[in-house]
Order: structure tokens, then sequence, then C-alpha cells
């Protein structure tokens, strides 16, 4: 089998985007591939965290990975900070990526306006460490939303880079991006894409969100004067509320045009706000169940952290002799 990899932050409320550009994907390609799904901790301490909530978030999105359809049997759903190989092969890796290759990086640009309180190194060489990621474990293909391609890409060149001075070392990732969904824009400002850290939470729905308030946030999403479901640039915000309503149900956009061929932008929004809560109610009524299960969810994250740590190790031994490093006796 092919080998899969992919992570989310515990950091912020996870949105609709999460879901549909990544999360959703993952369960459906999960019995096609050996999947390795973390929860990706070191990655959200790039930004000051508090320990306590930090912690919390962590363990609420390992279990919304469950919750959501990936069964920990068959997937190995973990940690980062759990598998200690992530940190040694981002220090090996920093030593072959370029300070102007990480300048260029649009989310560092982003996010070191966003934080300029806290430009800290970790934030500047994130990329590295998820590039890290998906080389310990050889993986094939990646999916992630449109946003992480530029990292993507990244991680790619490093590990031609390395191939090309060492052998071939690492297996030279994929990006997977699903058909629909793949960038899910806010609600308020259609232009912009939906973000767990938007200051106005009516732009994004959030994963925990309960039905009336999903509802609520549908029916204040803003339109145009169009007064025409259809599916065209001009009309970002219709575009997206159809991109979310395909998403949920798995029609295309063009038969959810011809649904609402007609029909008037109300009609609309709450066909959609109806098909994102049959979507979200049941992935939070699992999450409940699962959370009660507090020895099932330990048991879960004891050995998958042993098996991701022997996938681990192997990649990281290789390249640590391929480096240079003595050999351990
Ligand atoms: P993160 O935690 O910001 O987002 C998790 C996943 O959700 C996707 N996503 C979206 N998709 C569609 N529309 C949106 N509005 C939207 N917002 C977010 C993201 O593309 C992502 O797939 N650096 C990564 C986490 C990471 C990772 C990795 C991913 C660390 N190491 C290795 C893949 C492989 C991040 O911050 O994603």
């Amino acid at each position: 089998k092919k080998i899969l990899f992919s992570g989310m932050q515990a950091t912020g409320n996870l949105t609709l985007g999460n879901y549909l550009g990544a999360l959703k994907n993952w369960v459906n390609l999960s019995d096609e591939y050996e999947c390795f799904y973390s929860v990706v901790d070191m990655h959200s301490i790039t930004v000051r965290q508090d320990p306590a909530t930090l912690r919390k978030r962590a363990r609420a999105l390992l279990t919304l990975y469950i919750a959501a359809g990936l069964d920990p049997k068959k997937n190995c759903i973990y940690y980062q900070s759990h598998v200690s190989g992530h940190a040694e092969l981002s220090w090996i890796l920093n030593c072959f990526t370029y300070m102007g290759e990480l300048n260029r990086m649009t989310q560092f640009k982003d996010k070191s306006a966003k934080h300029a309180d806290n430009i800290n190194a970790g934030l500047f060489t994130y990329p590295v460490l998820m590039a890290a990621d998906i080389l310990l474990y050889q993986a094939d293909v990646v999916p992630v939303g449109i946003d992480q391609m530029q990292h993507l890409e990244l991680t790619r060149d490093i590990a031609i880079r390395f191939n090309n001075l060492y052998g071939d070392v690492f297996t030279v990732p994929e990006a997977y991006i699903g058909k629909v969904g793949a960038k899910i824009m806010s609600l308020q400002e259609p232009c912009k894409k939906m973000s767990k850290s938007d200051e106005n939470p009516n732009g994004s729905i959030y994963l925990m969100d309960d039905p009336d308030t999903i509802i609520r946030k549908c029916k204040r999403a803003v339109t145009d004067s169009e007064a025409c479901v259809a599916y065209r640039d001009e009309q970002p915000g219709v575009k997206n509320l159809i991109d979310i309503y395909s998403a949920c149900t798995g029609k295309t956009p063009s038969e959810v045009e011809s649904e609402f061929e007609g029909k008037g932008y109300g009609d609309f929004k709450m066909a959609v706000g109806e098909a994102v809560v049959s979507i979200l109610k049941p992935l939070q009524d699992r999450v409940k169940e699962l959370e009660a299960d507090k020895a099932y969810i330990d048991s879960i994250i004891k050995e998958n952290a042993e098996k991701a740590n022997y996938y681990a190790a192997k990649t990281l031994r290789k390249v640590q002799r391929k480096v240079g490093f003595p050999d351990r006796i």
C-alpha cells in the first residue's frame, strides 16, 4: 500500500473549511492508503498558547479524527510531540533549506504581520517541520487544502535536493487536493479563506457550533444583488455557498444551480444551513460519545505513538547515516 500523511493544528476552533478541505478527504482516502494522521501540536507553539488549553484542544482534535470516521486501528492517529523523530529530522532538514526559500512563504508573511510581537525562529522554520512530518513516513500523498500547497512544494524541493546529494532517501510526495471544498471562504468576506483565527465569528462555521448557530450564520452570509444561484467568480459569496452545499451533499455545482433555479437566496441559504447541520450534528454527537470513553482514547494514543515511532525511526536512522552521524553501537 502507498503511504498517506496529513496533519492539523490544534490551535483555535476548527472550522468547516478544515473539515471539508481536509478531514473529509482523509476519511475517503483512508482505505486506499497506509495512513498517518498527526495532531501537530509542535506547530501550534509557533504562536503563544495557553498550556492547559493546548492540551485540551489537542485531545479534542485527536478525538475528532476518530469521530469523523478514521479507524484508529487501521490509521495511525497520534500526537506529533510524542514522536521525537519529527524534531530530529526537522533539524537536519533545516540545514538543507535556504533562508530565501522560507522568506518566500506567504503564510510566514501573513502570520508575522499578525503576530508582530512574536516573530520567532519557529514561525520562520515552520515549513521545515512540516516537511519533516511528511518525509519521516515516506509519504506518497498528502491531502491538504489549497492554502498548504506552497509548503508542500517546498517539501518536494527539499526531498529532491536531499536525494540528489545522498541517493534515494525520501519519497517525493504529491499533494492531494479535493475536487470540492479545497478552499472554503469566509461567509462574511467571501474573498478571504474561512479561518479559525478570524476575529469575526460570523465569518466561520465552527465544527462545534450548534444547529441554530449554523443556520443563523448561513442566513447572514454575504451574497450579492444578482438574485440568481449561479456558480461564477463574479458572485463569490454565492459560489462559496454552492461549494459548501456541494461538498456536504455530493451534488455537483451545476446540479445545485438547477435545483435552485428561480428560487431566492433565502431558500438557498436555508438549504445550505440544513446541509451543514446534517453533516456536523452526527459528528458532534460522535465526539461526545468518544470523549466519554477516556480509557479507549488513552489506549489509542499509546498504541499509535509506538507505531509512529517505529516508522519514524526507520527513516531517521537512514538519514542520520547519510549525513555522516556515527553509527550506534
Ligand atoms: P491547518 O491546521 O491550518 O489546517 C488543516 C487543514 O485544513 C485545510 N484548510 C482548509 N481547507 C479548505 N478551506 C479552508 N478555508 C481551509 N482552512 C484550512 C488546510 O489546508 C489543511 O489541510 N501546516 C498545516 C498542518 C500540517 C500539515 C503537516 C499538513 C503540519 N504538518 C504535514 C499536511 C502535512 C496547517 O497549519 O494546517
